[in-house]
C-alpha cells in the first residue's frame, strides 16, 4: 500500500511554518508577561520584540518585515524592510506586533497578545504606521452587508437584518476613546449594546468572526492601520468581511504612503487587498482576556495559549504550551 500523500511542495512548507510562527508569538509573550503590571510599556514591548526577532532569526525562510514596530529611524529592531529567518527557504511577508495592548500589559489588564501573519512574499499591504477606519463582521453573510461609508447606525440595521434579528440583539465592539463618541451613540441609538474595550482591536476583530461565543457581532472603529493587516490575515483564515480605509490627512502621511506604494489615498480595503495570498496567523496571550488565557508562570514550568490559523484550509489551533529547560532553549 503506498504511503505517498500528495501535498504540493509549498503547502508542505506552509503546514511546517504554522508551528514554528506559535513558537515565535510564544517567546514574545513569555518575555513581555514577566514585566506585566510593571508599568513599564517599552520595557515589556522591547521584550517582546527582542524575543520574536530572535526567533524569527532561526527560522527557514527568506522574510521581509511589512508591517513592524515602524520604519527604520524610529525602530531599532523588527522595523519594515528589515529581512528575518536564516536567508533560505520561502520568500515570505510578515506582519509583527510583539506586544499588542503595552498599555494592557504594563497595567496587568485583560487582552494583551503577541501576534503575527507571514504570507507568501509580496502579498500582505505594506501599510504606514497611521490610523485606519475598520469595521468588520464575521463569516456567514452575503457580500457588502456592511459599508464603510455608511453610519454606524446604518450598519447596525443591516446587520440586524441581515442576522434576522432586531437591533437589540446585535453587540458591537469599539475601541474606548473620545473620537468614537459620535459613533458609539449612533450605535445605541438603534438599540444595539457596545462593548468597549480600552486597547487590542487584533483581538477585536477576531471576536467578530465568532458572535455566538464572544458575544460580539460587528467591530467599528478607527485603530491603527498595521492592526488592521494583522486583523485581516486573521479573517482571512477564518472568513469574515473587512473595510477599512487609512487615514492620511497630512502632506507627511500621504507621502510616507506613497513610498510604500498606496496612490489613492481614499482606497477602501477588503480582506483581500491587505492579504492576498495564502497566510498564517498565531497569537498568545500576555495577560488573560476573553480570546486566550495570558501567560502562567508555574515553578519551572510556563504555560502559554496560542491560537494558529492557516487560510489554506482554515484550520483553527488553540495550542497549549508547556515549557521546561528555559535557559536550555532561551525560552525568553
Ligand atoms: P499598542 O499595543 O501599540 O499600544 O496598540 C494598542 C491599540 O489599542 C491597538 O490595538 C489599536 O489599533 C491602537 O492602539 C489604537 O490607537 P490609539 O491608542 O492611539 O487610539
Amino acid at each position: 500500500m503506498s504511503t505517498h500523500i500528495s501535498v504540493p511542495p509549498q503547502q508542505l512548507l506552509e503546514r511546517i511554518l504554522t508551528l514554528e510562527i506559535v513558537r515565535v508569538t510564544e517567546r514574545a509573550a513569555v518575555s513581555a508577561a514577566r514585566l506585566r503590571g510593571q508599568g513599564q510599556e517599552k520595557a515589556a514591548d522591547q521584550a517582546a520584540v527582542d524575543a520574536m526577532r530572535r526567533e524569527l532569526n532561526k527560522m527557514p525562510i527568506e522574510g521581509t518585515i511589512v508591517i513592524g514596530e515602524g520604519e527604520r529611524d524610529e525602530a531599532p529592531m523588527l522595523f519594515i524592510g528589515e529581512k528575518v529567518g536564516i536567508n533560505a527557504g520561502p520568500k515570505v511577508d510578515i506582519a509583527v506586533d510583539p506586544l499588542e495592548g503595552t498599555t494592557l500589559c504594563a497595567k496587568d489588564m485583560p487582552g494583551s497578545i503577541a501576534t503575527m501573519a507571514m504570507a507568501d512574499g509580496g502579498t500582505l499591504l505594506h501599510a504606514p504606521d497611521v490610523y485606519m477606519q475598520k469595521i468588520a463582521i464575521g463569516p456567514g453573510y452575503a457580500k457588502n452587508v456592511i459599508d464603510i461609508d455608511a453610519s454606524p447606525d446604518e450598519n447596525i440595521r443591516r446587520l440586524a437584518k441581515a442576522k434576522g434579528v432586531n437591533p437589540s440583539a446585535i453587540t458591537a465592539l469599539v475601541l474606548d476613546r473620545p473620537r468614537h463618541a459620535a459613533i458609539i451613540a449612533a450605535i445605541r441609538s438603534t438599540g444595539a449594546a457596545v462593548r468597549l474595550i480600552d486597547d487590542g482591536d487584533v483581538a477585536g476583530v477576531i471576536h467578530c468572526a465568532d458572535p455566538e461565543k464572544s458575544g460580539i457581532d460587528i467591530y467599528i472603529g478607527t485603530g491603527g492601520a498595521p492592526e488592521g493587516v494583522l486583523a485581516a490575515a486573521a479573517l482571512r483564515c477564518i472568513g469574515g468581511q473587512m473595510q477599512c480605509r487609512l487615514i492620511l490627512d497630512t502632506d507627511e502621511k500621504r507621502a510616507r504612503a506613497l513610498k510604500m506604494g498606496i496612490s489613492d489615498p481614499k482606497f477602501i480595503y477588503g480582506i483581500e487587498d491587505m492579504a492576498k495570498g495564502d497566510c498564517l496567523f498565531a497569537a498568545t496571550g500576555v495577560t488573560d482576556g476573553s480570546l486566550l488565557r495570558g501567560v502562567k508562570f508555574r515553578g519551572n514550568v510556563i504555560e502559554t495559549e496560542t491560537i494558529v490559523m492557516r487560510s489554506v484550509t482554515g484550520t483553527v489551533r488553540i495550542i497549549k504550551g508547556e515549557h521546561r529547560q528555559l535557559e536550555k532553549f532561551h525560552l525568553d
